[in-house]
């Protein structure tokens, strides 16, 4: 590459990363081919590109059909509504913002199928989009737009494109982001007028009409039964990452044929439990463990327009009960899958235990696992085992701070055969957890109970190759770092973008000074996210998570983790701040589109894939917020108000899942307060049952920044060292703190070492030692 382009590239990324804070869509990208760009600022795989299509693909869900679609490539359809060009990819923030090597919308997805389209209609929606007056805007930080405004296409167009077509295909795009939840107001989570206006004239004009549903997570849908059997075919598309033209077209025209389901149960806005959403800072997780479809089964299995795992197929399976066993290890359960239709397909197969009713009031059903087939050809049939343990099968009883198993009959079901039952003659105390919602002395004591030992004193200098060759162990090597270095090793480098690390990076911990450095600490570098490496290079942009989750799909999910961490290996990028995994309680939180699902399997699952993953290359995944991020309304100061119970079974069941299934290497505490502590500050959470109870022996990092406060069980402690007390390692990115804007000038940690009472320093050396030790896996890895 010529110096002048490389120069170029160079200014475009560095746009492009300032518009972290603004849009992150840079048009100028476009201007630059990512091959010419070379390996420096692109790496390039086929296998990666194939393994986003298949995703995308299969993250499809198809809600109605009556036969319409498959499509035929040789009949011409009209596409109508501007996302068939200004297609919704991503969402917004750092859960998007991946600089695409290549972008395929709709149009030309069919295009590279070969499948006809009728052209005058997509020419004039070409003009439109492109002309200044009708151009999307992608707005800036915590103002992106939840849609663009439909465009009026002219009736005679419109009426030559029905006599040419008796089939319209209909776009509808909804966006989302960070740092702004979704309204309930038209063009957000319901329809504008415009868009009905589209629908009406379409249903009126053309003899089918199929909707493709351009979303990240899921809008109003009732609409859809509104229209009646006036439209033949409803398919959510997602948001589907740099392939998702064609990996719409695979489904369009039956190359794959659909086998996504709903991660969320679709219903009215007024029809979800839990009250108002993101209107107070104070977020009363009312409705306990009835979220999702745990509330819809069990009070109105009416009110559920699109049930949970909702999803049809081009083709039909018959599912044949195998065995149904429980031991001492949890359920076993097999079932045998005949694809009984004319054509090739996948199908989920998610298994659901219908507990027996008892003391403790429960959902009608709950998810205990999932897998999915390979392709099966017409009249194929496979073997699925399923299993899982018998926490998944317990509910948590607040009394006795214990899971419990009661005594009756489970009955099992894949998807809804069922399958067999399950008896339990008597309860069964499955696991008996510290009481985690207490009052603040309680706390304390517990925490003074649990300090950790002081690391032998070693006197000589010792390097961190030392460690690496394996000639001294981690804690050695920490025992001999000053009280300083210690500290340093708790906090980043100071800023996004560091230039310790690769650019564009979120920011750098470890090797941050040149003390540290000098000791052969490396920099550890971070890049966000869920939707692929957010840097100043051209990254693979995968599947939303919504996407990802529908597929249920877990073996692909990993397969496509493990190349993007290759591509991490490629521009150096050590921990990759994803995947992003708070349940989707209720459908309006912003972030939604990053996330899995409103079920805990679904979620831990489909993380720990991700996770399995990246890792399986030497790098680590960071999931995150942990815990109870479900609103991003008023997110760094919100309280999630939830019972012990909810958090036990929901809220934290799906992280625990990920981290048992597939050890992260790193995890990433929320912004909001849990029960009134700062998930940051909150040592329930991260060392009571992510550590303790969970095993989790990996680094807890911050979300970028964290609020001032002191502990309220130690007067002695405030910001940072109330962080380390409370097992939160890292600081991140570090120096420009709501607590500082200099980190060096914060001088919680010194003073806190300093006081009676206050931190101790094998506090700050079991920070330090999970660095170092994330460190040697990183370079271990290599
Ligand atoms: C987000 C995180 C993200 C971090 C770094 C925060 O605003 O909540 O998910 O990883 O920024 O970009």
């Amino acid at each position: 590459m010529s110096r002048g382009l490389k120069r170029r590239v160079e200014k475009i990324f560095a746009k492009g990363f300032d518009m972290f804070i603004g849009s992150g869509l840079s048009q100028e990208m476009n201007s630059v081919d990512p091959a010419e760009a070379g390996e420096d600022f692109y790496y390039s795989s086929e296998a990666l590109s194939r393994a986003v299509r298949s995703a995308a693909a299969e993250g499809c869900v198809l809600l109605e059909n009556d036969g319409t679609l498959p499509l035929e490539k040789t009949r011409p359809v009209a596409v109508l509504g501007r996302c068939q060009y200004d297609w919704f990819f991503v969402g917004y923030g750092s859960g998007g913002d991946v600089h695409a090597p290549y972008r395929i919308n709709l149009i030309d997805g069919m295009k590279n199928a070969g499948a006809m389209f009728y052209a005058p209609l997509a020419d004039e929606y070409l003009r439109l989009v492109s002309s200044d007056e009708f151009k999307a805007e992608h707005g800036w930080w915590g103002h992106w737009p939840f849609s663009h405004p439909e465009l009026d296409i002219d009736e005679g167009l419109l009426q030559r494109a029905a006599r040419e077509c008796d089939t319209a295909v209909v776009v509808i795009g909804r966006a989302a982001g960070e740092d702004r939840d979704n309204r309930p107001l038209p063009g957000s989570w319901y329809l504008t007028n415009e868009e009905k206006r589209l629908l009406d004239r379409a249903t009126e004009s053309f003899r089918r009409v199929a909707v493709i549903l351009n979303i990240g997570s899921l809008m109003d849908l009732s609409w859809i039964g509104e229209y009646g059997g006036k439209l033949s075919a409803v398919l959510i598309a997602w948001l589907g990452g740099q392939e998702s033209g064609s990996a719409v077209c695979d489904v369009l025209y039956g190359a794959v044929s659909p086998s996504g389901r709903l991660p969320a149960t679709a219903a009215k806005l007024c029809d979800y439990p839990g009250g108002e959403f993101g209107r107070s800072k104070r977020a009363e997780y009312s409705e306990g463990i009835f979220m999702g479809y745990r509330y819809f089964d069990r009070f109105a299995p009416e009110k559920a327009l699109y049930p949970f795992l909702h999803g049809l197929s081009y083709t039909e399976f018959t599912f044949v009960p195998g065995c149904v066993s429980l031991d001492e290890k949890g359920l076993k359960a097999r079932v045998r899958i005949k694809n009984v239709g004319s054509r090739a397909g996948k199908t989920a197969v998610p298994l659901f235990v219908y507990p027996p009713e008892g003391k403790l009031e429960k959902p009608l059903r709950v998810l205990v696992s999932f897998d999915k087939t390979d392709v099966l050809g017409p009249g194929a049939e496979a073997e699925i085992a399923l299993s899982c343990d018998k926490k998944s099968l317990a509910s948590f009883d607040e009394e006795r701070h214990s899971f419990i198993m009661e005594a009756g009959e489970y009955r099992v079901f894949a998807d809804e055969t069922y399958l067999g039952s399950v008896f339990l003659s008597r309860e069964e105390i499955v696991e008996t957890c510290e009481p985690i919602v207490i009052p603040s002395h309680t706390l304390r004591e517990r925490i003074l109970s649990h300090l950790p030992e002081p690391m032998p004193g070693v006197m000589a200098r010792i390097n961190f190759s030392d460690v690496l060759s394996g000639r001294r162990v981690a804690e050695e090597f920490v025992s001999s770092l000053s009280n300083e270095e210690l500290s340093d090793l708790t906090r980043g480098h100071g800023m996004m973008n560091s230039e310790l690390g690769p650019a564009g990076n979120a920011g750098v911990f470890g090797g941050v000074t040149a003390a540290l450095r000098e000791r052969g600490i490396p920099a550890i570098s971070c890049c966000d996210g869920p939707a692929g490496l957010r840097m100043q290079r051209f990254c693979a942009l995968i599947p939303c998570g919504t996407a990802l989750a529908a597929s249920m799909n877990t073996r692909l999910i990993g397969e496509l983790h493990a190349l993007l961490g290759l591509e991490m290996k490629h521009f150096g990028v050590d921990v990759r701040l994803a995947p992003g995994m708070n349940l989707t309680r209720h459908p309006l939180c912003g972030r939604n589109f990053e996330y899995f699902s409103e079920d805990p399997v679904l979620s831990g699952l489909t993380a720990a894939a991700c996770v399995n993953g990246i890792q399986s290359v030497g790098k680590a995944a960071c999931p995150k917020h942990f815990a109870c991020n479900n609103q991003e309304f008023k997110r760094n100061i919100s309280d999630s108000a939830v019972s012990e119970r909810a958090l036990r079974e929901l809220y934290l069941r799906n992280f625990e899942i990920c981290v048992k299934a597939s050890r992260p290497l790193t995890i990433m505490t929320s912004y909001n307060k849990v029960n009134g502590v700062w998930a940051h500050y909150n040592y329930d959470l991260v060392e009571t049952v992510l550590r303790r109870e969970w095993g989790f022996d990996g680094l807890v990092m911050t979300d970028w920044w964290m609020q001032s406060s002191r502990s309220p069980e130690f007067r002695a402690l405030r910001d940072n060292a109330y962080r380390v007390r409370a097992g939160v390692d890292v600081l991140m990115p570090g120096n420009k703190s709501h607590v500082s804007r200099r980190y060096k000038k914060e001088r919680s940690i010194p003073r806190a070492l300093k006081k009676r009472g206050g931190l101790t320093r094998a506090e700050l050396e079991q920070a330090a030692l999970h660095v170092i030790k994330l460190a040697v896996r990183l370079k271990n890895g290599e």
